[in-house]
């Protein structure tokens, strides 16, 4: 199955869904390549505290596609990634198509191949869409947010892919507009409901995904049940786990300070 994460405006939380689905989906078993296709602005790598300067698309597609199962890169969790380089500035078709043609021979090998696409229906979301079997909409309770994401359905339909959903993000449920509402606005059904979580901002700053750094944390409980939605059975983070770590290594830090 090959998602492409995508919204209408950038920001809205689409590479952090991206991320955590396919920590999840990693952590249950299944073979994910998580693929930065948001050739204009990358941040994958950056998630993760890297810096993709070799083993990079680009880097491969210039030399013609040889030694590709270098650009596999393999994150702790068991997710494998690739991305491009920032030095990639020309984004015409013909690079765009040739770098799909590079990375398509990896995608037999995987259960999941999730597409973390740019914002708006620009040159790159054409071959996001293209190449995926269905597309996952991401937005914001605001009305720029969500008429955007309904434009990215309608381009979606019209290049005769399913729409799965949607996931509403960063969600408060004051002075915004409502989930159901928001489920009219664009015209498909929200699959899942992220409360907007300060505890997001400290994963990040860690590079940490936070369903492994804080997995019981409230927007961590949401990627799960978006995640099972997903896989159509209930997946839970394991309790215990990577939380109580994260309490011992506060209390030893607190000590040390
Ligand atoms: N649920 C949330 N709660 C709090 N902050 C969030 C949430 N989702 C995203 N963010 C913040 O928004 C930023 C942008 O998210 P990101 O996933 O990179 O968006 P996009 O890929 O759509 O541009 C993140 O770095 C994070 O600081
Ligand atoms: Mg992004």
């Amino acid at each position: 199955m090959k998602i492409a994460v995508l919204s209408g405006k950038g920001g809205v939380g689409k590479t952090l869904l991206a991320i955590n689905l396919s920590v999840i989906f990693a952590k249950e078993g299944y073979k994910v390549l998580l693929v930065d296709a948001n050739f204009s602005a990358p941040t994958i790598a950056t998630y993760f505290k890297t810096i993709p300067n070799s083993n990079t698309m680009d880097e491969v597609l210039q030399r013609g596609g040889e030694g590709l199962e270098n650009m596999i890169w393999i994150h702790p969790s068991g997710v494998h990634f690739i991305t491009p380089s920032f030095n990639l500035v020309s984004l015409d078709d013909e690079t765009l198509q040739n770098l799909f043609t590079i990375m398509e021979p990896l995608f037999p090998n995987y259960d999941f191949v999730i597409f973390d696409g740019p914002a708006g229906v620009e040159k790159d979301t054409h071959y996001v869409v293209h190449h995926s079997d269905g597309v996952l909409l991401v937005a914001n309770p605001n009305y720029p947010s969500l008429y955007n994401a309904l434009k990215v359905n309608y381009f979606a339909q019209a290049a005769g892919k399913s729409v799965i959903g949607a996931v509403l993000n960063m969600v408060t449920g004051k002075d915004e507009v409502s989930v159901q509402e928001a489920q009219q606005i664009l015209e498909t059904q929200i699959i899942g409901v992220i409360p907007f979580d300060p505890a997001i901002k400290k994963a990040v700053n860690e590079g940490v995904p936070i369903v492994m750094q804080s997995p019981s944390s409230k927007a961590s409980k949401a990627y799960y049940e978006i995640a099972s939605t997903l896989l159509g059975k209930e997946v839970k983070p394991k309790e215990g786990g990577s939380d109580w770590q994260a309490w011992i290594k506060r209390i030893i830090d607190f000590l040390l300070s």
